[in-house]
């Protein structure tokens, strides 16, 4: 599908209320560099959550005035300093919802996960609210197919958030144009089908909060600083290769094989902030420390666990749900000191976004 047929009809105004819970996404194979409007420049792999998510409740009423606006509500109370980012996304996908510019929408929103938790809610927010879009979309074209549906809520969560495209479906799901997936594009993202290895569904991301406060650049700094990264381009291709790789990988549940691209991918993408102009830092020492002791844990004991991170200090520790006892005493007994106040949040793959 290309993006033209993502412009709906117009249609007359009808008083619609819906609530969707998205879940946040951890990338395996990661999303570092972008063009307008939104486009990545490799395509990326993510496990979706589904205990961190956000939930959106919209009121859509039709407006009197002719002109579309809305309110903007978090966790109970209203948020006027969040409206400039929302108005930039309406702006994106107007030409795509015609329709909307009839309503006035109220939002109310909350996360599941605590608020500076140093976790990005982009993803699931965004994902939220395009899938309450499109539940009015579906109620004034009821012909539309389940596809079609997740298909345009992805599309339209990427024109808020480049990431919150995976935010949609689940368990695994991949998002830019590769050559391992028929029918994948750079507008949204695709679930990885049904020759999904079942390990990867049982996967549990213990989320170990290294460091909880704002971070000092934002992804769209970061992506910004790949347009004249020296590394650029090597780091696209070799995204691809390791998606390829890895789709292959989750076919046949090879978990040395797995962690090997997972843990590769994490730094690389650590990599890129550390020889970017301006350079950055964003991981912590207690980051390594952790490193260093899912290394020797996973030596010492034979189970295949292995991090991830995102554009932060905190660390994701990935493995299959049969090792959940051990693994879990092991971060209790040994990596929660190294948690900002001994706080970790503990998660599994999820089958994504769900209507409430
Ligand atoms: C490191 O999706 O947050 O988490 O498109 O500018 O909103 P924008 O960026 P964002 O970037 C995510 C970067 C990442 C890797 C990933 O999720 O693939």
């Amino acid at each position: 599908m290309d993006e033209n047929s993502f412009i709906s009809k117009a249609a007359s105004p009808i008083t619609h209320h819906s609530c969707w819970e998205a879940p946040s996404n951890i990338a395996l194979i990661k999303y570092w560099g972008k063009v307008d409007p939104q486009l990545p420049k490799n395509p990326s792999l993510s496990f979706t959550l589904s205990t961190s998510l956000t939930k959106t409740e919209v009121e859509f009423h039709p407006t009197t005035s002719k002109k579309f606006d809305f309110s903007f509500f978090f966790a109970g109370e209203s948020k006027p300093e969040f409206k400039p980012k929302l108005e930039k996304f309406f702006n994106r996908i107007a030409s795509y919802t015609p329709w909307l510019s009839d309503y006035e929408l109220k939002i109310k929103s909350e996360n599941s996960f605590p608020h500076s938790s140093g976790i990005a809610s982009s993803a699931s927010a965004m994902a939220a609210l395009s899938l309450n879009l499109m539940d009015l979309e579906r109620q004034l074209f009821p012909d539309m197919t389940a596809s079609f549906f997740h298909q345009k809520a992805s599309f339209l969560a990427r024109l808020g958030s480049g990431s919150a495209a995976r935010s949609v479906q689940g368990p695994v799901t991949i998002w830019g144009k590769n050559e391992s997936l028929n029918q994948s594009s750079d507008l949204y993202a695709l679930p990885f089908g049904t020759d999904l290895n079942p390990v990867f569904k049982t996967y549990q991301d213990c989320i170990l909060l290294v460091d909880k406060g704002v971070k000092t650049v934002t992804s769209s700094q970061g992506h910004e600083l790949m347009h004249k990264h020296p590394f650029a381009e090597q780091r696209f291709l070799q995204a691809t290769r390791n998606l390829s790789a890895l789709m292959l990988i989750m076919k046949t549940g090879n978990l040395d094989a797995f962690i090997k691209i997972v843990e590769l991918e994490a730094l690389t993408l650590h990599a890129m902030m550390m020889t970017s102009n301006p350079y950055f830092i964003l991981m912590k020492a207690n980051t390594l420390a952790i490193i260093e002791k899912i290394w020797a844990f996973r030596d010492s004991e034979k189970i295949p666990i292995c991090f991830t991170l995102d554009a932060g200090a905190n660390v994701h520790i990935l493995y299959p749900e049969e090792f959940k006892s051990k693994v879990n005493r092991f971060i209790k007994e040994e990596l929660a000191s190294f948690c900002q106040n001994g706080h970790y949040l503990k998660d599994q793959v999820g089958e994504g976004a769900k209507k409430v």
